[in-house]
């Protein structure tokens, strides 16, 4: 037999762990490979997927009132993906901001981002810093002493557990001079409103899903036919989420190296969960953390929020 080929020993490990389990999981940070990051960007531009634009809107708009909030000299500290236009909504409004740190676990993607943001900034200093804001963070030392806000867009958090969205609020709350934590939210809404943002119909969140099925290919061994999985968003009213899974569309066996994995006809691999919340579950999330809800910032159609938290 051909030895296979496992060039990303971490996701085979967390593969067979999640698709062995009686209810089949991945982990949503799995869509990320350059292929799943394109197609991400794609679905920003959707017309169904409003998150994006939305929050980008209320930036825009409430632009004041989030820099109100930012002490002069202040470092930024954005959790996720730097450099993008939500940044420089923020960085190009805060003409007195002392420190940008963008935190991202590829150190590569980071060091790009310093550099165009040198270019684009040249009084900022920007402090790029590798980890995992799901676990603890040693914040740069160029924040030493320097009021703090965090910045964490895009409803990221609702891939979080409300249990995990907790903890992440309460380190942040830990951080040494911490002023403030300006939060975007995706808002509780009509089902078939969520579930078409989640099922588009040109199918690009459908590829999204299973392109993961193509990472596992190209880099554990496996060998998913893609064709045999379909797309499915589901919104679960229960926990207030929209969840993502490929059903198997049949009985089937799937190799990954010299593993293998049964599916029985319809049984599904749960890869993401979208947490969609009410003002209520924010200020009680808030609350559980040592926050208090100062500014609830809404599109006009209540569809998303930028949330500022003291
Ligand atoms: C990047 C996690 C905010 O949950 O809306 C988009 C990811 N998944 N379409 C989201 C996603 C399917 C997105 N987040």
């Amino acid at each position: 037999m051909d030895k296979p080929i496992v060039t990303n020993r971490a996701l085979h490990a967390d593969a067979l762990a999640g698709l062995r389990l009686s209810v089949k999981r991945m982990h949503p940070k799995w869509f990320y490979d350059s292929a799943g990051s394109q197609i991400f960007e794609q679905i920003t531009e959707l017309p169904e997927y409003y998150p994006t634009r939305t929050e980008i809107s209320i930036l825009r708009s409430e632009i004041d009132t989030l820099a109100s909030f930012v002490p002069e000299g202040a470092a930024l500290i954005e959790l996720g993906s730097g450099a993008s236009t939500k940044t420089h909504i923020l960085l190009g409004a805060l003409k007195k901001l002392g420190v940008y740190v963008p935190v991202d676990v590829s150190g590569e993607f980071l060091l790009s981002v310093a550099d165009d943001l040198a270019r684009d900034y040249p009084a900022l200093t920007v402090a790029p810093l590798v980890g995992d804001f799901l676990k603890d963070l040693a914040l740069p030392a160029a924040t030493d002493g320097l009021p703090k806000i965090a910045f964490f867009p895009g409803s990221t958090i609702g891939n979080l557990e409300p249990s995990e969205a907790r903890d992440l609020l309460r380190r942040v709350r830990d951080w040494p001079g911490i002023a403030g934590f300006i939060l975007g939210v995706d808002l509780v809404k009509a089902p078939d409103t969520l579930v078409r943002a989640y099922d588009d119909s040109s199918g690009v969140t459908a590829a999204f899903n299973k392109n993961l099925l193509h990472r596992m290919n190209r880099e554990i061994g496996a060998d998913f036919r893609a064709e045999n999985f379909a797309h499915e968003a589901r919104w679960n009213a229960d926990k207030s989420r929209i969840e993502m899974h490929l059903v198997s569309q049949k009985a089937q066996r799937v190799w990954i190296g010299q593993d293998s994995i049964a599916f029985a006809d319809g049984e599904s691999i749960h890869t993401e969960n979208s947490h969609k919340y009410t003002r209520a579950a924010v200020e009680d999330l808030a609350a559980k953390a040592g926050w208090r809800v100062a500014e609830f910032l809404a599109d006009p159609q209540h569809h998303f929020a930028v949330t500022v938290l003291v």
